[in-house]
């Protein structure tokens, strides 16, 4: 855990975007992951936070692997809410506590950001997901159907920072 760094992303270039979008299908498939039109909209205008782990024998690119990824945007009415838009740990590094480290860090960057109250939607099928949120105070506060599409419900869970 002492080589994990957790961090905000400010700027970027195609290989960061490249890599992020592979990332996203690799941890939330195809239909529901991010690309290359979205994600650097959301690093300018929302927020991407990542768990980068230390490479101690760097490849020959010298490059700190991403492992952890959190993104999100700010609520237009209600300022001081943010709504986390994908949550994922790269397979491998999952159960060992990346989650709650990556979840734990990003509070303390959005709270400097004067975010006060986080919101997201997860599977209740999820329970990964659904436990990594209960432990940090997440609430549920309703259920959507159809949210993501024909079926594909999901609960709205709600915390205070
Ligand atoms: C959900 C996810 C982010 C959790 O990350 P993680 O690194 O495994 O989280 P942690 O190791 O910090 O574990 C958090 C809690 O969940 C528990 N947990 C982890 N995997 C679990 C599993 N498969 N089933 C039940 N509980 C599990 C841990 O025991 C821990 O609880 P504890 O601290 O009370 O023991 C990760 O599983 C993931 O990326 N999943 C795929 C993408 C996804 O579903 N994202 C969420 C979308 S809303």
């Amino acid at each position: 855990m002492d080589d994990i760094i957790v961090k905000e992303v400010k700027d970027f270039d195609l290989d960061f975007i490249l890599e992020i979008k592979k990332l996203e299908i690799e941890n939330l498939g195809e239909v529901s992951g991010i690309n290359e039109w979205v994600i650097p909209v959301l690093i300018k205008y929302g927020k991407l936070i990542i768990a980068v782990q230390k490479i101690k024998n760097a490849d020959i690119r010298g490059k700190d692997a991403i492992i952890g990824v959190n993104e999100l945007i700010r609520d237009w009415n209600e300022h001081s809410c943010a709504f986390i838009h994908s949550f994922y740990i790269k397979e491998g590094f999952r159960n060992k506590g990346t989650g709650s480290l990556l979840l734990k860090k990003s509070i303390e960057i959005l709270k400097k950001n004067d975010i006060k109250k986080l919101e997201l939607t997860v599977d209740p099928q999820n329970l990964a997901a659904v436990r990594l949120y209960k432990k940090f105070g997440f609430k549920i506060s309703g259920f959507k159907e159809n949210m993501y599409g024909k079926g594909v419900g999901r609960n709205i869970m709600v915390c205070d920072i």
